[in-house]
Order: C-alpha cells, then sequence, then structure tokens
C-alpha cells in the first residue's frame, strides 16, 4: 500500500464537529459522516501551494474545474457530461435545498425512502413542502424499493419530487439498474422529478457497480437533477463543495435563480484547487482507501458474527456507514446509544434519525484507524456481547 491509512491522526483541537464535543473529550466518535484520514497527498499539496500565495480574494471557477467534473465522472462512472449542465455549491445539502425550492411551491410533496439521511427532511420541511414515505422494505436482512408503494405516492397530483438516495445513506445499498429504471419509469409516467443525491457514489465496494441515475439515458436524463460532491470520496466535507447536474435548461435556469436567492452560488479557492486536485489525481489514493474500509467492514462484520450475533450487521455495498439490526436487545436506539454513550463514552447515530420506524437500529462510522475501530468494537460488546 502506498498511502497509510493506520497512521492515528490527532483530530482533537482541530475543530472538528466529530472529535471537538465540549464534554466528550473523552468519547470515541464514531457517528457523524467524515473520515479520519488524511486526504490524498496530491489534494495536500494543491492547497499548500494555494495558500502559500498569500492572497485571497474573490474567485473565479475556471474552465480546469468544470473538466475535472466531467473528467471524473466519464472516467469512472460512464456518464458523459456536458460543462454547461454543471452549477456549482457549497455542499449537497444546499444543493438539494435549491432543487426543491426551483422546482416546487409550497405544500408540494416530496417522495424520500426511508429510513434515509436525515437532512432530507429538514430541506423538505425549510422549502414549506410536504414529505411522503416511500419506506424501503426490510426482509431477510435486505432492503429493497417498495415499488407499488411508490407508483401509488408518485401518483398523487401534489408529489413533484422524489428525494433518491443513490447509495443509500443508511442502509448501505448500491441500486440496480434494474431498480433504478423502474423508479425512473413510476417517475415518468407521474410526472415526478427524480433528485439524485450521489454523494456517496465513489465508495462502492467489489461487486457492485455505482449507475449515475441521469445516465441511464434521454427521457430519465431530463427527468432527473444529480447532486454530488467529492466530500465523502476524500474527506472534503470542511471544505464545502458540491455541483449539481441539470440537463434540463429549465430547470437548470431555476435551479441557478435559487441558488442565487439562497446566496450558496459561490465556492471558495480552496475548494476550487482541492476539487481539480481529487478529481484529476485522487484515483489511486482512493482505489485503496476502499480497500481499507471495505477490510474495516469485514472485521466489524465477523466481530459481530463472533462476539454479537444476535445484533445483524447489514450488507455494506457502499458508504463507510454500517447499519446495524438491534431489534433483539428490544430497546429503543436512543436508549443503545444513550448506554453506549453513558458506560463506554462511544457514539454512534441512533436509527431513529433516519426514520420513525427504525427504533432497534444503529449506525456506526467504519472510517477510522483500525486501533479505533477494534476499540469500538470491544466497547460494543461489553454492554451487549
Ligand atoms: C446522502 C447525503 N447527502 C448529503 C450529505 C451532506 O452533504 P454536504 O456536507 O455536502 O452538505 C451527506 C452527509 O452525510 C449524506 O450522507
Amino acid at each position: 500500500m502506498k498511502y497509510n491509512f493506520d497512521e492515528a491522526v490527532a483530530r482533537r483541537g482541530s475543530n472538528s464537529y466529530k472529535w471537538d464535543t465540549i464534554g466528550e473529550e473523552d468519547v470515541l466518535p464514531m457517528w457523524v459522516a467524515d473520515m479520519d484520514f488524511r486526504t490524498s497527498p496530491a489534494i495536500v499539496n494543491a492547497l499548500a501551494r494555494r495558500v502559500s500565495h498569500g492572497v485571497f480574494g474573490y474567485t473565479k471557477v475556471p474552465v480546469a474545474y468544470y473538466e475535472a467534473v466531467t473528467g471524473w465522472f466519464e472516467r469512472r462512472h460512464h456518464f458523459r457530461i456536458d460543462k454547461e449542465w454543471v452549477l456549482f455549491t457549497s455542499g449537497v445539502v444546499p444543493a438539494l435545498s435549491a432543487v426543491i425550492k426551483a422546482l416546487t411551491k409550497p405544500g408540494d410533496q416530496v417522495i424520500v425512502q426511508t429510513p434515509v439521511y436525515n437532512c432530507f427532511f429538514s430541506s423538505i420541511r425549510n422549502d414549506e413542502c410536504e414529505m411522503v414515505a416511500n419506506p424501503l422494505i426490510y426482509k431477510n436482512g435486505v432492503y429493497s424499493i417498495d415499488f407499488d408503494d411508490l407508483e401509488r405516492k408518485a401518483a398523487d397530483p401534489k408529489a413533484t419530487l422524489l428525494l433518491l438516495c443513490s447509495p443509500h445513506n443508511p442502509v448501505g445499498r448500491v441500486w440496480t439498474r434494474e431498480e433504478l429504471m423502474r423508479i425512473g419509469e413510476i417517475c415518468l409516467r407521474h410526472h415526478v422529478v427524480v433528485v439524485s443525491d450521489e454523494i456517496h457514489c465513489d465508495l462502492v465496494y467489489p461487486g457492485h457497480t455505482h449507475i449515475p441515475f441521469a445516465s441511464l439515458g434521454g427521457e430519465f436524463l431530463y427527468n432527473s437533477v444529480t447532486c454530488t460532491a467529492p466530500s465523502k470520496t476524500f474527506n472534503l466535507a470542511g471544505i464545502q463543495v458540491a455541483n449539481i447536474i441539470a440537463a434540463d435548461e429549465e430547470m437548470r435556469r431555476k435551479i441557478d435563480k435559487a441558488l442565487n436567492v439562497n446566496e450558496v452560488c459561490e465556492i471558495n479557492i480552496f475548494a476550487v484547487e482541492a476539487l481539480i486536485a481529487a478529481y484529476n489525481e485522487g484515483d489511486d489514493w482512493l482505489e485503496e482507501l476502499k480497500v481499507y474500509l471495505y477490510e474495516n467492514y469485514r472485521i466489524l462484520s465477523d466481530f459481530f458474527r463472533e462476539y454479537l450475533p444476535h445484533l445483524k450487521v447489514l450488507p455494506l455495498e457502499a458508504t463507510y456507514l454500517v447499519w446495524v439490526d438491534c431489534s433483539a436487545l428490544q430497546q429503543s436506539s436512543e436508549e443503545i446509544a444513550g448506554s453506549l454513550l453513558r458506560q463506554e463514552r462511544l457514539r454512534i447515530n441512533e436509527g431513529t434519525m433516519y426514520g420513525e420506524a427504525e427504533e432497534g437500529f444503529i449506525r456506526i462510522n467504519i472510517a477510522t484507524q483500525r486501533e479505533n475501530l477494534v476499540r469500538g468494537l470491544k466497547k460494543i460488546r461489553n454492554i451487549y456481547g
């Protein structure tokens, strides 16, 4: 391995959202979705060069930025993006919020597939829309889409958008071509636009392939908006950069306006440099990262199988967020998270953040040095083993 993901990096005292919670100086944080690894040296070098310039005035987004975005998606995901389709903003959540504002009116319905990333709920609420759940089916330890329910929900004349999480946080699924086609057909039939959050698209494990929804082709391309970013892939959440890909000119014009109204239509100097370096030079670092993350998942799964067999670890097709069914404990998610924090000083996410029905589930972030991972697993075993 060229990169050392075992190298400990002291994040405490770096104003880290995850590591610097007051009163939790002794807590092992395995919750919020960033990684404890240094990013690719190519990105660090690009940023260092820019810092040493010493002048940080208003910045422009150069052609090289668009080329880096389109090059990455064509090379890695076989998705040919026209530069014209790309709008930049400061994050995927601001992107989603602007897209909802642009393509709905207050009172419209936005469909989500629960359990799902919690900020979907707040973005919908903040734009005065109604959230409609199309709950995923959980059967025999696997999640799938309830297409009949989706068809019914999409048929409501007030249903305007589907917020698709692809790959899916927190259930770890990579949607197949067939699943995406069925979603796309239902949405086309009922004039529901697919807004596909693909922030986790690069962290997909062997045996699975991420298919950008918009790359499915003509009608799907023009009935969708894709939100993406290098932030999960390269651990750049604090740099704040994301892209919206909208092929339909009218939708793009409305989204551009909403970005301007929300005043999130600029990105900073460092975001430009980091994105270009990541997408042009980050491939080999990412390949090694994925190997490390998947080995962490394997270690976690083996540990649960051996010491915590009553708790079910869901298959991880993508992301570094592991979804665990703890329903055998017959405790609420809050009770489980509370006990882990109070007794063992371990912070994980409670399942109910992602949907009311997820009582008894927890989400564990495994993007950390193996030493931390093993320490965290022992903490869970201390209480529930
Ligand atoms: C599905 C999904 N979308 C968006 C985000 C956050 O995006 P950003 O930090 O760019 O706003 C996350 C973070 O965990 C996520 O899981």
